[in-house]
């Protein structure tokens, strides 16, 4: 008999959720949850990394929570929980973090994405440098088989490997290595406004779709995203990559292959197609939306929480034992 896999994966919580961390992480934990054995969690302390309000730091983990119980991660399933809740996150993070070379850490894209943001006379806050240290400890903790993400975090899922490796080398046989496991459609989302660069939580109002804002606001902003010279719908990312950023949206939320997409819509000029897609978006979001109200209202997150935690902590404590037997604390 072979054995049920395990997935482990989390979203942080800054910022408002967007189109791509649903297309991306959100809709592959769906899919998964009933062929594999998952841990799916909120990154809080991750969310601390930049600077952010106590308060709405609060409000994003209960809109997180909300957003994953309405796409339809279902507690019975999945272990859902709150990394704080876990302490043995942090610990692990730590001994990761001294597991780790300053080499490999600024390799990492999205670091140095983040430094070249940063004015020159502004300090570097470590926790962007070290902040996949701790990704790790997520990872290694559950002994994750693979780690369901968008393409922006597989090198993130590599480092963890180079880690565990070193750690499992050093030390004796410690940790499974786990594998990146990226949606084929929809692993990199763009922006509406900017196609050539990645839909995020940070980047520009205009070119991300926020899964909790106004529908006819979502709906203006896919009516003008940027397209490319030419009226046909075809997918070439390279050439026309607002269209066929427009082309795995659809595809992503309707199921249907790229082909067909294509396909159904070659009649189409980029107007009326905008629209089917506006159409497709909003008619996905409006329902996702009346259900997170429904669940925020229902005061059933702290208890799902709670029983998450519970469990995550019971397994999380197994592997920090051995980890610290291993490495001469206990
Ligand atoms: P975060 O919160 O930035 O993103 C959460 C998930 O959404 C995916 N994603 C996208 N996918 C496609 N297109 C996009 N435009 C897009 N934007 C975001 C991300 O790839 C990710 O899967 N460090 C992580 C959170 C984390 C984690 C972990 C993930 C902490 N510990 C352990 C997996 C395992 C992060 O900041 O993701």
């Amino acid at each position: 008999m072979s054995e049920i896999k395990r997935l482990v994966s989390g979203i942080k919580p800054t910022g408002q959720l967007t189109l791509g961390n649903y297309i991306g992480a959100i809709k592959q934990f769906i899919k998964y949850q009933d062929e594999y054995e998952m841990y799916v969690f909120i990154a809080d302390l991750h969310a601390l990394t930049l600077p952010i309000e106590a308060k709405e730091l609060r409000n994003n983990v209960k809109n997180l929570i909300a957003v994953y119980l309405a796409c339809g991660l279902d507690p019975k399933k999945v272990t859902l929980f709150r990394q704080s809740d876990v302490p043995m996150h942090a610990e692990l993070g730590f001994i990761m973090t001294f597991n780790s070379y300053i080499g490999e850490l600024s390799r990492m894209t999205q670091y140095k994405d983040k430094v070249s943001k940063i004015a020159s006379n502004e300090a570097i806050p470590t926790g962007i440098f070290i902040y996949p240290t701790l990704m790790a400890a997520d990872i290694l903790l559950y002994d994750a088989d693979y780690v369901p993400v968008g393409i922006d975090q597989k090198q993130h899922v590599e480092l963890t490997r180079d880690l565990a490796i070193r750690f499992n080398s050093r030390y004796s046989d410690t940790f499974k290595i786990p594998e990146p496991l990226t949606p084929k459609i929809g692993s990199k989302i763009n922006s509406l406004s900017n196609p050539l660069k990645k839909m995020s939580k940070s980047e520009s109002d205009k070119g991300t779709i926020y899964l909790l804002e106004d529908l006819a606001i979502i709906r203006k902003k896919i009516m003008s995203a940027v397209t490319d010279s030419g009226n046909e719908i075809i997918y070439d990312p390279v050439n026309k990559p607002g269209i066929s950023n427009l082309i795995t949206i659809m595809s992503a939320l309707t199921n249907k292959s790229i082909e067909n997409v294509v396909n159904e819509c070659q009649n189409d000029n980029y107007g009326v197609f905008k629209k089917k897609v506006a159409d497709v978006v909003v008619n996905e979001l409006s329902l996702l939306q009346s259900k997170v109200n429904d669940i925020q209202k229902s005061g059933i997150i702290e208890n799902i929480l709670q029983e998450g935690s519970y469990k995550a902590i019971y397994e999380a404590r197994k592997k920090l034992n051995k980890v610290y037997r291993k490495v001469g604390l206990r």
